[in-house]
């Protein structure tokens, strides 16, 4: 493809584009292609205006009252439920609470207890870093159960067995941008007695999920990335309604008691899903979450699976002979079927690559040991943007401008 047919391509698949209106919705600085929502979402414009009123409305006229008058106590419920219709859970089966870490904490701990013969906690070597650590934890406050990992080689639903309680698994994987077969895992764990809690972090938001369909156990997942809740936003919990009576979990703090204000000095679980819940939530990061959920209610997953493929496979085309010029090696999946929202290419010099994009404008980011990670999210992405960082990658490489010593300084995030 020559370059302006490149560029004629491109410009008529973003004029024929249905989710091309939604761009607007987001601030976006000029001269920036931002590749990088699967770790941080862009702020929804309306954000600016939900935090700014329940800062000065909500907190500074409204008070204290403002818990029962903006519907504050319940944010954890009615985002739960939005967030729900996102993942295909029924109301009252999702809250939006705590971090992911933490609600893979509950969530683990809730799936022990409804397995008190089992105590094996199955999950992957490769998993991402939290997800163990977390894991780690629980085992270590259970006596007798322990955590077993599956090498980056063994397919981990091959090391289910009688012992398995739950297997903890990212539905796409951060680093490599694999798509884990949801209905399947979980019938084959649920087969052998296990339960099954989905880390949804890199594909809520990015393509249309069922929980229900897949007879899902439990799930967990963040706000910040495809979500675009903002920085810290709180996480959500979902389990299945079937597990609701027996649910339990150890952080049992005054937001999951039956009835909080009732001030009794012994715990009673809520009834639900709330019994998820802990302490007292961050109000402002909640509000900016519900200005970014209201862009959900305007997008058609189908539609934006659709093109978050097309994207994708326009990027790694794109890549395709640079690939082969500069020994870069494309991790993730060519086959539609198996890949999330977000583009991972090995290259020894990784970093250095994506700090030298990164002073162009072009914002990816980087996973040790090798790992460029490039996510496209169609709700404010243009094929435009996929040939511009592409020709800026493969300039980047084929001019060197990446071996600047100042590429190659560590920040604290990568
Ligand atoms: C798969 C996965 N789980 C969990 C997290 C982070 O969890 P937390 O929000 O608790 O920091 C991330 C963050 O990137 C992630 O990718």
């Amino acid at each position: 493809m020559t370059d302006s047919a490149s560029s004629d391509a491109v410009a008529a698949l973003d004029a024929a584009d249905p989710l091309r209106a939604l761009r607007d919705r987001f601030a976006l600085p000029d001269g920036v292609i931002y590749l990088d929502g699967n770790s941080l979402g862009p702020p929804p414009k309306a954000a600016f205006d939900e935090v700014s009123h329940a800062m000065r409305q909500e907190w500074g006229d409204g008070l204290i009252r403002s818990w029962n008058a903006a519907g504050w106590f319940t944010l954890t419920d009615t985002l739960g439920d939005r967030v729900g219709r996102l993942i295909g859970a029924e109301p009252g089966e999702t809250v939006v609470t705590d971090t992911t870490s933490i609600n893979i904490y509950k969530a683990l701990h809730a799936a022990l207890a409804l397995r008190p013969d089992r105590g094996v906690i199955l999950a992957e070597a490769d998993s991402f870093p939290t997800d163990l650590y977390m894991a780690e934890g629980v085992a270590k406050s259970r006596p007798g159960t322990t955590l077993r990992l599956a090498a980056s080689h063994e397919p981990i639903d091959t090391l289910i067995d009688e012992r398995t309680a739950v297997v903890l698994i990212n539905h796409v994987d951060y680093r490599s941008g694999v798509l884990r077969d949801m209905a399947g895992l979980t019938g084959r764990a649920q087969a052998a007695g296990a339960l099954v809690v989905w880390d949804l972090c890199h594909s809520v938001g990015a393509l249309p999920i069922d929980l229900n369909a897949a007879k899902a156990d439990f799930a967990v997942g963040c706000t910040y990335k495809y979500l675009n809740g903002g920085p810290g936003a709180p996480a959500f919990v979902f389990a299945a309604r079937r597990h609701h009576d027996r649910l339990a979990q150890p952080l049992s703090g005054w937001w999951g008691h039956a009835q909080p204000f009732a001030m009794a000095s012994t715990f009673q679980a809520a009834p639900g899903i709330r019994r998820m819940l802990c302490g007292t939530q961050p109000i402002l990061s909640l509000r900016a979450l519900e200005a970014a959920l209201d862009v959900f209610d305007d997008v058609d997953l189908a539609a934006l699976r659709t093109k978050s493929l097309a994207l994708t496979d326009l990027f790694m085309d794109l890549l395709a002979p640079i690939s082969r010029e500069f020994g870069l090696r494309i991790v993730t999946p060519s086959d539609p079927a198996l890949r999330g929202s977000h583009v991972s290419v090995a290259f020894g010099h990784g970093y250095e690559v994506v700090q030298a994009l990164i002073d162009r404008g072009i914002i990816g980011d980087f996973r040790a040991p090798d790992i460029m990670r490039f996510g496209f999210t169609p709700l404010y992405l243009r094929y435009r943007d996929v040939l511009d960082a592409a020709k800026a990658l493969a300039d980047i490489l084929r001019s060197g401008a990446w071996q600047e010593p100042r590429f190659a300084i560590r920040s604290l995030v990568t």
